[in-house]
């Protein structure tokens, strides 16, 4: 206990001591119009798509809770390592999206840098985009905006292996939830409030289809409206989609970032397994149903703890200085 809580302070100060080598100011002088040129690709995309918000919200999640942000789940090509990518891993394959949103943004990006755009000497690191475009995307669907600081470099490298451990699957209970997000530096809270990220976005059949026809604390009205559309027999509708937030909140607000997931869970209207075990209707008062009860009945409290972790999130283990590449296509390791 007393070792394993040290070890969490330990990480907390090292996260703290190379977030210190990232700044608010990085690319002010490279390339002043960075930030308003990512936040207008933004934007195009989720007018075109509201789903993108959360697409690249998820992108930026799952390229730093794999070797830390540093752009790994971008890349698409093996490299002379030999080294199968990210993209291919469980919580990826067939179902992370946004990849085509971040090669727009890069290109703009780069092209409204100072310098010419050369193809030798790209400017901005993708995973320095993927965090900015994480941020706007919540800003864009009226969630809580926090600073982003910049530097990150990318990696020259990714790990399918690394993925497959370090992403969390949607049949984990709280104590592996807590003991994936503690292992990143995250208190529960953290987790507890990162959760809401599913306050957008959508989910497969395949995600949800065991708890569907598996679990008693789920909503019957919810679970029969979802059946019709994922059925329990073989594979059928697998990729079949449904909305992880319900949005059953009066008056509706579909598609918003807010704090409806909390009520829905409090409503057993979790859509994964991993959204429900945060609230047990039947106990009511818990380590986790307290602080879901507290998001549910305080936007804010939410907004402040999301924007808290998601500060967290963006400084893990990032690569800067002369480490990594800054990489002129997101999905190659070769400039
Ligand atoms: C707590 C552990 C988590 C688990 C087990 C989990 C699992 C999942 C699963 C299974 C899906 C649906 C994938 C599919 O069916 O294609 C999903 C979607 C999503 N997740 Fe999570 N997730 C977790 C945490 C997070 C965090 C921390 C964030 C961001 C801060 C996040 C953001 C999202 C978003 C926005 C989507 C929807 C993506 C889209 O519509 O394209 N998740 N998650
Ligand atoms: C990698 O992704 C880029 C765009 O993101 C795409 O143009 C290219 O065809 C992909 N390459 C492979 C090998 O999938
Ligand atoms: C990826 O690169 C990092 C930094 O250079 C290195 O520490 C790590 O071992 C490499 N991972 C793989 C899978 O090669
Ligand atoms: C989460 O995991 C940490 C580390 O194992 C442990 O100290 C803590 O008690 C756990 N929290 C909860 C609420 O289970
Ligand atoms: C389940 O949800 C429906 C529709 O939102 C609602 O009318 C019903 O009261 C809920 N059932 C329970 C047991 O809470
Ligand atoms: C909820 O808590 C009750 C009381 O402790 C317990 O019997 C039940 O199994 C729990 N339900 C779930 C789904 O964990």
């Amino acid at each position: 206990m007393a070792s394993s809580s040290l070890s969490v302070v330990l990480l907390l100060c090292l996260a703290g001591a190379v977030s210190a080598q990232l700044s608010l100011t990085y690319y002010d002088k490279s390339c002043p119009s960075a930030l308003t040129k990512i936040q207008a690709g933004v934007a195009a995309a989720v007018s075109s798509d509201r789903r993108m918000a959360a697409s690249l919200l998820r992108l930026h999640f799952h390229d730093c809770f794999v070797q830390g942000c540093d752009a790994s789940v971008l890349l698409n090509d093996t490299g002379a390592d030999g080294v199968a990518n990210e993209r291919n891993a469980f919580g990826n394959v067939g179902s992370l999206l946004g990849f085509d949103v971040i090669d727009q943004i890069k290109n703009d990006v780069e092209s409204a840098c100072k310098k010419p755009y050369s193809s030798n000497n790209p400017v901005i690191s993708c995973a320095d985009i993927l965090a900015v475009a994480a941020r706007d995307s919540v800003v864009a669907l009226g969630g809580p905006t926090w600073e982003v600081k910049l530097g990150r470099k990318d990696s020259t490298n990714a790990s399918m292996a690394l993925a497959n451990r370090d992403l969390p699957p949607p049949f984990l209970d709280v104590a592996g939830l807590n003991a994936s997000f503690v292992g990143k530096g995250f208190s529960f809270t953290d987790m507890v409030a990162l959760s809401g990220a599913h306050t957008i976005g959508k989910a497969q059949c395949q995600s949800f289809r065991s708890r569907l026809y598996n679990e008693g604390n789920i909503n019957a009205t919810f679970a029969t409206k979802l059946m019709a559309n994922c059925p329990q027999s073989g594979s059928g509708g697998d990729t079949n989609l449904a909305p992880l937030d319900d949005d059953t909140a009066t008056p509706p607000n579909p598609d918003m970032f807010d704090n409806s997931y909390f009520l829905n869970l409090r409503a057993e209207k979790g859509l994964l397994h991993s959204d429900q075990v945060l609230f047990n209707a039947t106990v009511a008062s818990g380590a986790t149903e307290d602080i879901v009860n507290n998001f549910a009945s305080n936007q804010a409290a939410f907004f402040n703890a999301f924007a808290s972790a998601m500060v967290k999130m963006a400084n893990l283990s990032p690569l800067t200085g002369t480490q990594g590449m800054v990489r002129r296509v997101c999905s190659s390791r070769t400039n």
